[in-house]
């Protein structure tokens, strides 16, 4: 059986954990920082365009330390943009993106270098190096970013593997060799190689069969309650979206037009924020939360 996050919960130092330094201080201070209120990604004002369209006009969010954050919005209403300038992949405009504190307008290239460090990304296609084994694959940002010897990288690689919930097998596989799930489990792996705090995942649970689904679902979860990462994530997954995020903000016309728990948003009546909850789907997602919380 494929091992939980849980079992990495166990008292942590450098014994149990390889990575030796953050994980083992994490649970302390995943739980101090669970409470409090600090953004860790602050957008200001941000404005968009390519050419003649306008993406982003004026747009502000704040997210929260330790929190697990969904960005939902129609089709081309700007999510994948805003990810891909919070992540240094893309410039606004205008306006101000701060993650962890440094400001991304023009950052010099050792704080870039610094930021990537610590966050990690899932895409939405895996982005996995098709020639390269899943360890080899989850070892590379460990090779590039720190100079650990081989068999201390394959040791992480392996922990890793296991954090993400594929069983040791999957190691030795390349990424055509694996199965939608699987290959989701392994880009996860790899962007949780440098001990991230903040996680970016880009439709995490598209594709996936339910039971898949359902597991990354618990994935995320535990990787917030055990380690106090923040989690952004993209999604047009119901179940993720009223099961596991703790807040929601919804992208339309270039702004964020409601932000809050899936409950609070379920009241507003924004056009955009409403076809999230009317029909079928929506209704339905919406009861199962209610059944659960009987
Ligand atoms: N590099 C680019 N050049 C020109 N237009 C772009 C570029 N990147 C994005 N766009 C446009 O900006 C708009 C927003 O794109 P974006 O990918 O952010 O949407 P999205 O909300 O992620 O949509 P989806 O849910 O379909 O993934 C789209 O109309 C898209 O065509
Ligand atoms: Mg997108």
């Amino acid at each position: 059986m494929a091992p939980t996050l849980s079992s990495f919960a166990a008292p942590r130092g450098g014994a149990q954990c390889p990575s030796g330094g953050r994980a083992g201080t994490d649970m302390q201070n995943a739980e101090n920082a669970a409470q409090t209120n600090e953004a860790v990604i602050k957008i200001s004002k941000v404005s968009t365009r390519f050419g003649a369209q306008v993406v982003h006009s004026e747009l502000d969010l704040e997210i929260r330390r330790a929190e697990i954050f969904a960005l939902i919005g129609g089709s081309g209403s700007g999510k994948s943009t805003l990810l891909r300038e919070m992540i240094l992949l893309q410039r606004p405009d205008s306006g101000s993106i701060r993650v962890l504190g440094v400001d991304l307008h023009e950052p010099t290239d050792e704080a870039a270098l610094a930021l990537r460090q610590r966050w990690g990304v899932m895409f939405q296609h895996g982005g996995l190096f098709g020639s390269l084994t899943v360890k080899e694959n989850v070892g590379l940002p460990l090779r590039e970013h720190s100079r650990l010897d081989d068999a201390l990288i394959d040791e992480l690689a392996d922990w890793k593997i296991a954090m993400a919930g594929l069983k040791p097998e999957a190691a030795g596989q390349y990424p055509s060799e694996l199965s939608g799930g699987m290959m989701k489990r392994a880009s996860l792996a790899r962007a949780l190689a440098l001990d991230p705090e903040l996680l970016f995942l880009d439709e995490p649970t598209a594709g996936l069969d339910p039971e898949s689904a359902a597991g990354v679902d618990q994935l995320v979860r535990e990787l917030r309650d055990l380690f106090g990462l923040t989690v952004v994530m993209i999604t047009h997954d119901l179940d993720l979206l009223w099961q596991v995020a703790d807040r929601v903000a919804v992208l339309a016309d270039g702004k964020v037009q409601g932000i809050g728990t899936m409950a609070e948003l379920a009241q507003m009546k924004h056009p955009a924020i409403r076809q999230f909850f009317d029909g079928p789907r929506g209704r339905a997602a919406q009861d199962q939360k209610i059944e659960n919380e009987k």
